[in-house]
């Protein structure tokens, strides 16, 4: 089967590999869309930490079941799926606790072990997630959603409340439109002008401001001197996740659902006096995928304009350059297959 390996960084190649045996309690997927995010870039350019080549990127799957024992969810032959591509052990401390998402020993399809860049992929059947009634369009943008409504759900977002998110890529995205399903005033800051006005029609957020400009001002300005009690950061900038708490009200809570090899240092009088409350966002969960599920069902979340660029599989090393070079407008590229 057609398969893209990540060799060693900066170099993809396309190869045949043995089409993927099948064993008991996995399922055989026939991969139809592989979203490309952020991680695959880094993986590209060598920048993701303790990842090792060659590996098959890929993780966020929209596929079409092959094969599949009898199980109790009824997923068989022909089904449309996605997969969570967090493999959890089950048994560490997370996940006796619930959060799998955060577990001790997780390995990212795509990331730790190899991905969807292919034509077949087996993966354990509990990973699957059905999603019926969905186009693969909707299916292959499950996973990016997903890790945004966790970064909201981990701040328990309330109705009418001011929600900051900073980064208006795919993960920021994401953060602003479940913010606003939550019924959440949203403010959106990024540094492209571009991205700011994708924002306000594709989440329909409240206000944009231009990270370059004067923050303080404009946060004091739409909030009416009151400050957003949520600040998300989804930047991949640690000089913005830095600047995070003297944007946040007081009483307010900060997201990192950024992810950053650098230390974050506060200066403690400034968390301390606002009292605020600091939240990690790793990954997400089944019932995040399902909910996400459900808002795509619902019309609430339009997919077809958060992807913006496409290319079939043999064509996809090729225009990988053009990706990672900014084209305007990049906010969800494609792989088809
Ligand atoms: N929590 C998780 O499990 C998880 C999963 C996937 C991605 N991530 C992380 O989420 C982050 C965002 O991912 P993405 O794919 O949306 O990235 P992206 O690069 O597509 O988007 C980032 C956005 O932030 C903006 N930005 C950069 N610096 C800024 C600054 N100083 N001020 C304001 N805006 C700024 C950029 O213009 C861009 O629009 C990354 O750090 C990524 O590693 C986390
Ligand atoms: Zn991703
Ligand atoms: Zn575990």
């Amino acid at each position: 089967m057609k398969t893209i390996v990540c060799v060693q960084p900066e170099q993809f190649e396309m190869t045949e590999t043995e089409l993927s045996v099948r064993r008991a309690g996995e399922a055989l997927v026939k991969v139809r869309r592989i979203g490309v995010c952020g991680t695959d870039y880094h993986a590209y350019r060598g920048k993701q930490p303790y990842f090792e080549y060659p590996r098959i990127l890929g993780h966020e799957i929209a596929g079409e079941i092959v094969d599949i024992d009898p199980n109790s969810r009824g997923i068989q032959k022909g089904d449309y799926v996605t997969v969570i591509p967090y493999l959890t052990c089950g048994n560490c401390v997370a996940c006796r606790n619930g959060k799998g998402n955060c577990c001790i020993e997780l390995k990212v399809i795509g990331c730790h072990v190899d991905g969807a860049m292919r034509e077949y992929i087996t993966v354990p059947e509990d990973y699957v997630v059905k999603a019926e009634g969905l186009s693969l369009e909707q299916i292959v943008i499950i996973e990016p959603m997903s890790i945004g409504l966790h970064a909201v759900n981990r701040a328990q977002v309330r109705r009418d409340e001011f929600v900051l998110v900073i980064g208006a890529g795919p993960i920021g995205l994401a953060a602003m439109k479940f913010a606003k399903l939550a019924g959440a005033k949203v403010i959106a800051m990024d540094i492209n002008e571009d991205r700011l006005r994708f924002c306000q029609e594709w989440a329909d957020v409240d206000d944009t401001i231009q990270a370059t400009g004067d923050v303080i001002a404009d946060l004091a300005r739409v909030t009416e001197g009151s400050f957003p009690t949520t600040v998300i950061d989804a930047t991949g900038n640690a000089k913005s996740m830095n600047s995070t708490f003297e944007y946040a009200a007081h009483g307010g809570k900060v997201v990192y659902v950024s992810l950053v090899q650098a230390d974050i240092t506060f200066y403690d009088p400034d968390f301390h006096k606002k009292e605020l409350t600091l939240l990690g966002s790793r990954a997400a969960t089944k019932e995040e995928f399902d909910y996400v599920i459900q808002c795509l069902r619902a019309n609430q979340i339009h997919a077809e304009a958060f992807i913006t660029h496409q290319a079939p599989i043999d064509q996809a090393i090729e225009q990988f350059q053009h990706w990672l070079s900014p084209p305007s407008g990049l906010i969800k590229a494609l792989i088809t297959l």
